[in-house]
């Protein structure tokens, strides 16, 4: 009996690369669990992968002073138990206590880092959470809103990815691109939920000419009455977007997490349209660094890791955050990514200009320019 092209190359597989731990992937996550803040002391609680060698200790800043005692490796049974293909995965826990010279916030956000790339480079944006002032941040959308855009109701978690994720998006395009993400012309930021990012994109540049959209009525009202500086309108769940061709240079959002293959190629061609030649466009897909936070067991792991290495787009999960708020929100689903499905499909719409594996948070990055 014949052997389809996918069983014998799944075969083929399963023989030749065995699961087993591996020394570094080149997303590395490291995580930050708690911080607390106090006039004389930070604490810093977290875990880092891969461990960090030669010295240890040396690599961990805070506001990039040393800690005043850094405690690494520590025993992280639950993170080993997720992240089984990682050497010494359980002893990636790291307790960090700092004594600030000056106020914790220094220009208002207080950095956390662990500097591993050259930091000219753009992998060198994921060496850093930053964590905002909260009282120059008091007016937050309710919990419910904030539930909408990242699935959980901490406000302190709201507020430091938010703050990250526009940090590495700004270092990605300055490495890349030679200008911050404000300031290489008018912005959109697609899917702007109650405005996570798009609320330090405004603190970081009050001049910024930018523009956020989203399918989410509601949230477009909250980011219009308390984001001031930005401009906010409703969109569609399919093109066109309501704005004119060549509209603007930059758009940054992470709706390719969500869509089917069809809208995905429609919305490809769309953030052609509206961004002029040589605009660039920052979006994040579900890849390799996604399926390993999954935790899945290896037979599970492996099943599905070849089915997206296979389909190049797989639908892995019914996604429940938009019901109620959005018309036909079953098209709102989990997808993942094969590096392979973006260079051979996005190319036809875009020049691929980097892939950063695990660079805003779970999700790869993705930066493409229009020809
Ligand atoms: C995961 S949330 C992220 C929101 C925000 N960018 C952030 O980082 O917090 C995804 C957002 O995309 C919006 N969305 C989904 N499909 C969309 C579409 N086709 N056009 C515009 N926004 C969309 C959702 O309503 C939701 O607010």
């Amino acid at each position: 009996m014949a052997l389809s092209r996918t069983a014998a190359r799944t075969i083929w597989r399963r023989a030749f690369s065995p699961v087993r731990p591996v020394r570094a992937l080149e997303a590395e996550p490291w995580i930050i669990d708690e911080l607390t803040v106090g006039s004389r002391e930070i604490a810093v609680r977290g875990w880092a992968l891969p461990p960090i060698r030669p010295a240890p200790g040396a690599a961990f800043l805070v506001n990039d002073n040393r800690p005043a005692s850094i405690e690494y490796p520590l025993p992280r049974p639950d993170v080993g138990h997720a992240f089984w293909r990682r050497d010494r995965s359980g002893d990636s826990g790291f307790r960090l206590v700092a004594r600030p010279v000056g106020e914790p916030y220094p220009g208002g956000i207080l950095r956390v880092s662990r500097p591993r790339a050259s930091p000219a480079s753009p992998e060198a944006g994921r060496d850093h959470w930053c964590y905002p002032d909260p009282a120059r941040h008091a007016d937050l959308p309710d919990e419910n809103r904030r539930f909408r855009v990242i699935g959980n109701r901490d406000a302190t978690g709201f507020l430091s990815t938010g703050c990250t994720d526009h940090f590495r998006l700004d270092r990605a395009c300055r490495a890349l691109f030679g200008h911050g993400l404000a300031q290489g012309g008018r912005v959109l930021d697609w899917g702007v939920g109650c405005g996570r990012i798009a609320r330090h994109l405004l603190a970081a540049d009050p001049d910024a000419d930018l523009v956020g959209c989203d399918i989410d009525r509601d949230n477009v009202e909250w980011c219009a009455g308390h984001l001031p500086g930005g401009r906010f309108v409703p969109s569609d769940l399919r093109p066109p977007l309501p704005f004119p061709d060549g509209h603007f240079q930059v758009v940054y959002g992470g709706r390719f997490t969500h869509l089917r293959a069809p809208l995905e190629a429609l919305w490809l061609e769309e953030l052609r349209r509206v961004l002029s030649p040589g605009g660039i466009a920052l979006v994040t897909v579900h890849g390799a660094t996604a399926l390993e936070f999954m935790a899945l067991a290896p037979d599970q792991w492996l099943t599905m890791r070849d089915r997206i290495d296979d389909e190049g787009l797989v639908e892995s999960s019914p996604n429940s955050q938009l019901v109620g708020f959005v018309p036909n929100p079953e098209e709102y689903v989990n997808v993942f990514h094969s590096r392979r499905h973006i260079t051979r499909s996005w190319r036809r719409h875009f020049d691929i200009v980097r892939i950063l594996p695990g660079y805003v948070f779970t999700h790869d990055l993705v930066v493409v320019r229009r020809r």
